[in-house]
Parts: C-alpha cells; structure tokens; sequence
C-alpha cells in the first residue's frame, strides 16, 4: 500500500475521534513491514504503530508516521490435546475467538467481543470474565524495529501480569507483532467462576456449558454493560482497576464496608475503578459530547464529535474525585497521542 498524507483517522480509532496522521501506511505482510523500515521516511517521523485503535485516545492530530498493521492468517497445529493456533497481528480478535469457538479449540471463548487486533493482545495481556492472554500464550514473533530481524518471545520473554508486559515495559517502542500464537485445548474445560457468567448461564438453564454457550453468556453480559464502539466511540475501560496495599484497603474497607474487591498479587488487593467512579456519582454522566457510560462508569464515550482534548479533560475531573474521596490515584489504561 501507498504512504498517504494527512490521512483521516476517525475509522481507525474506537473512540471516534477525528484526527488525521502527516503520514500513513497499512502493511499486510513481514516483508512489507521490512521494506517500509528501509524508507528513510521511517527514521525522519515518529512513529505509531496501529492495530485495532480499541485502546487509545488522539488528543491531536499525529505529527508523524500511523503504520496501520494489517497482517493476516490463521493457521492451527495439533499437539495432543492441545491445538496451537498461530494468527496474524492484524486479524481481528474476535473474530479470531469465533473460529476457535466454531472449530472447538477452548480458551478463548471468555476473551468474546473484546475490540481490537490479535496484535494487541499481548502487549497488554488483555482480560476479561476471569480469562487473561498469559493463560493461554504460546509465543509471538515480533519485528525488531532497530534491526528488521523477526524475533520469538516465549511467555517468560513476555512478563505478563495485570493489563502489562515486556512492550509495554522495557521494550516499549522497540518492537512490532507480527503473529501470535495461542496453546488452546480441544477439551473443553470452561471457565465459569466468574460471578456473572454462572448466573447468566443458570438463568438460561445450561447446567453443562460447551465453549459456545460460555461465549455466548459472554457476549450477551458485555453487550448489557458496555456501549457498542460501532454506534458510540469509546475504548472500554478508561482507566484501570487500582492495586493498593493490604493496610491501605484494610482502612478504605472500614469506612467503606461495600466495596469490592478481588487478591492480587504479592499479597495486595485489586478495587474496581467502576465502584470508585460510581460512589463519586459520575456513572453515566454526560459532559459536553463525553461522558461515562450509564452501565459502566469505567467506560469514557464520545456521544458524538467529540474531541481528544475534552475527553482527557473529563478523565481528569474523574481523577481528582476519586483521589478525593478515596485517596486512590486512577492510572489510564488506554495510550494517549
Ligand atoms: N461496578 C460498579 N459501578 C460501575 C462499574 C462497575 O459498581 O459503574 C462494580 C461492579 O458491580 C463490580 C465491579 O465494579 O462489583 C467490577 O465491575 P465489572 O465486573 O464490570 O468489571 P471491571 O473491573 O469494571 C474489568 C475489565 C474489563 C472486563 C471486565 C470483565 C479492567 C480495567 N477492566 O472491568 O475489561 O471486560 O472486568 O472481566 O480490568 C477493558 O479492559 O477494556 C475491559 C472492558
């Protein structure tokens, strides 16, 4: 694909933002991402890399080089029980979870309806409903930007843990996915502890799920609590769940004896940013052309023609509330540009 100029990249972020990049190029194989790296084009911009624009908020127009990657395929190798599936980065995730819940391959199916590319999908160990990437990561290949060699990561390489990894961490900026493959299991062993898919599932009266039914609980769950990026740009969670210290949750919780909470690790305590936002009475709170969702307060919408700066600005105001009544400091998880 051509480099193109001042291009529009309103379709190209779940938040609807209408900004344009000075430059841009969609890239649908290894060997085309190689042969842009040598234009010296790449070296004069700055550089975003660009999958499914689910995670990320514009607050102006990109003064630089948007390389859209677009790379796809699927491909599926046995081994036992177990079905290796390797995708290409820029093959739509869920779109991904349907054919492994069509072909049976488990462990996936709880990661339904999330926006965004495969790509994406270990740079911040995405999650939901109980399931993270690290639980079923294989590997992924990644092109080194500095050198154009294609390298390996295995879980380790990854240092996965809560919304994070390596590309986030120490190697931020320094590689492109390329492909990532996933250890599915032709067993269906499903995941249901998660509170609201068994009560989805009772509801409906499925007392023995197959990977489709849990789908499809999950499908329905999201589609009840989240807006739909198609009709109102967001990128899911704004922000994300905070992790305080023991001694500090064991305060918040006296004075605030309804608050939920989940273990994480090194013996610290998960809040739901949802609840915080809530109690500081911003759920569904319509601000100009934002606001947060009216099911979930953790979700930032553009109700239409919304611009980056505003969003932020409103992000902000929720910040300060919550530190406010809580002490609590909320960390974005969407990027900023
Ligand atoms: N809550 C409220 N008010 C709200 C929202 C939530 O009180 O407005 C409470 C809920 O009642 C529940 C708790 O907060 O007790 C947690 O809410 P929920 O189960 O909806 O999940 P979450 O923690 O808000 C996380 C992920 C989502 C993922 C869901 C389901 C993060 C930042 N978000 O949300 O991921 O879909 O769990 O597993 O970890 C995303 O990352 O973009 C995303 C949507």
């Amino acid at each position: 694909m051509p480099l193109l100029e001042n291009y529009a990249l309103t379709h190209l972020n779940t938040f609807r933002i209408a900004v344009k990049a000075k430059l841009f190029i969609e890239i649908f194989s290894e060997a085309e991402l190689s042969e842009i790296f040598s234009n010296p084009v790449v070296k004069e911009n700055k550089l975003l890399i660009l999958g499914g624009g689910s995670n990320m908020l514009f607050t102006k127009d990109y003064d630089g080089l948007v390389v859209k990657i677009s790379i796809k395929g699927i491909g599926v190798k046995k081994d036992g029980n177990d079905v290796l599936v390797t995708a290409g980065a820029g093959e739509v995730w869920d779109s991904l979870v349907k054919y492994c819940v069509a072909n049976g391959y488990a462990g996936i199916e709880n990661l339904t309806l999330i926006p965004g590319t495969v790509g994406a999908s270990p740079i911040q160990n995405i999650g939901a409903y109980g399931v993270e990437i690290k639980d079923v990561f294989e590997s992924c290949t990644a092109f080194e930007m500095a050198t154009g060699q294609i390298r390996t990561f295995s879980k380790a390489d990854c240092e996965f843990a809560y919304r994070e990894s390596v590309f986030k961490g120490k190697l931020k900026g320094q590689y492109i996915i390329t492909s990532v493959t996933y250890r599915l299991s032709s067993i269906a062993k499903v995941q249901t502890h998660y509170g609201a898919i068994n009560t989805e599932l009772e509801r409906r009266g499925i007392t023995t799920p197959s990977i489709a039914d849990v789908s499809e609980v999950v499908a329905a769950i999201r589609v009840s609590k989240l807006p739909d990026p198609s009709t109102i740009g967001n990128a899911g969670s704004f922000f994300k769940n905070p992790i305080v210290d023991q001694s500090v949750f064991d305060v918040l919780l006296s004075q605030f004896p309804d608050m939920p909470h989940y273990p994480a690790p090194d013996g610290r305590v998960k809040l739901a940013a949802g609840w915080l936002i809530e109690a500081c009475t911003f759920k569904g709170v319509v601000e100009g052309n934002t606001g947060t969702w009216k099911n979930q307060a953790l979700v930032l919408v553009n109700h239409g023609g919304a611009t980056g700066q505003e969003v932020y600005r409103f992000s902000e105001k929720i910040i300060n509330a919550v530190q406010q009544k809580f002490g609590v400091i909320l960390e974005r998880e969407v990027n900023m540009f």
